[in-house]
């Protein structure tokens, strides 16, 4: 089996050596493309395996999977550069753009092909965040239509790179807000803990460590044992002592108010 990705930039190219890393892919089967030689050559430097190309049709020719990674604006413009050399009985699309529809791709790759109408691509979106690089990102999968055998395959390939999730495509938006997106939100939770944790009596890097590791255990906690979040808080909120006091002072700043209004301007 072997896997193209068209546009091996930040999500292209973290799927990539995702992709290898996880042993799910030889690095031979996995060709990357990009415009410039100098992304490639980045590429090179940590996974000198890989086909590394900047012509994206030679790339579509032979593979099984190919994954459309480039910005979203420049996605139609690949299309009607690969749609030729794509052979819809044996090949599969999955685009990771973020806003563009399966039924827009669907439209892109058949037009003016001489099979339209006869024969239904198989296309998907995968919407992955960027823990894809360490094998934890969460992955929403959507389908262009309903019962596509394939499925199983692109979902069982993303599996390799952490939790998936399939859904309809009317869902990936919010599930984008909350992955996506909300990876940049533990980011800046992390960032401000630590900044805090400094002004409180801690050096940065030991504040940062302390951090991510309350995080890692706190997901845990609630992954492990299946627990609701409000339950653990009422395990370490003594009445009238310290940990209540910070929360509700990160209340009366808006804190839950924060995220939720943060979540939904991610939606409009
Ligand atoms: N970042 C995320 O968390 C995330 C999550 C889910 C989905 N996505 C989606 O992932 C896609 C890529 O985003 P990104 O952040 O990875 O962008 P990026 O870092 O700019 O990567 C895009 C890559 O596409 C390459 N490219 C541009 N035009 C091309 C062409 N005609 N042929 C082949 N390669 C071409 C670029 O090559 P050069 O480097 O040589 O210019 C670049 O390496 C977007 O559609 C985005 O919506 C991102």
């Amino acid at each position: 089996m072997k896997i193209t990705i068209i546009g091996a930039g930040n999500m292209g190219g973290a799927i990539a050596r995702g992709l290898a890393k996880s042993g799910t892919f030889t690095e031979d089967a996995i060709t990357c493309t990009a415009r410039s030689a100098a992304t490639l050559e980045k590429l090179r430097g940590t996974n000198p395996g890989f086909n590394l190309l900047t012509d994206n049709v030679a790339a579509v020719n032979g593979a099984d999977i190919v994954v459309l990674a480039v910005k979203p604006w420049l996605m139609q413009g690949v299309i009607e550069q690969i749609k030729f050399s794509f052979d819809p009985h044996k090949q599969i699309i999955v685009s990771v753009a973020a806003g563009i529809s399966c039924s827009r791709l669907e439209e892109w790759l058949t037009a003016g092909m001489p099979w339209k109408g006869t024969y239904l691509p198989a296309i998907f979106r995968v919407i992955p965040n960027t823990a894809v690089e360490v094998l934890e990102s969460m992955t929403f999968i959507s389908a262009v239509r309903e019962g596509i055998p394939q499925l199983q395959l692109v979902s069982h390939i993303f599996a390799k790179l952490g939790p998936v999730m399939v859904v309809p495509e009317s869902q990936i938006a919010a599930c984008t807000a909350l992955a996506s997106c909300g990876i940049a939100f533990a980011m800046r939770y992390i960032h401000a803990s630590a900044q805090g944790g400094v002004e409180i009596g801690v050096k940065a890097d030991d504040a940062r460590k302390i951090v991510e590791h309350t995080l890692i255990g706190a997901a845990k906690l609630l992954l492990e044992k299946g627990a609701h979040p409000a339950a653990e808080i009422d395990k370490v909120t003594t009445p009238g002592g310290i940990t209540i006091r910070g929360l509700n002072e990160m209340e009366h700043a808006g804190f839950t108010s924060a995220i939720i209004r943060g979540l939904k301007e991610c939606v409009k």
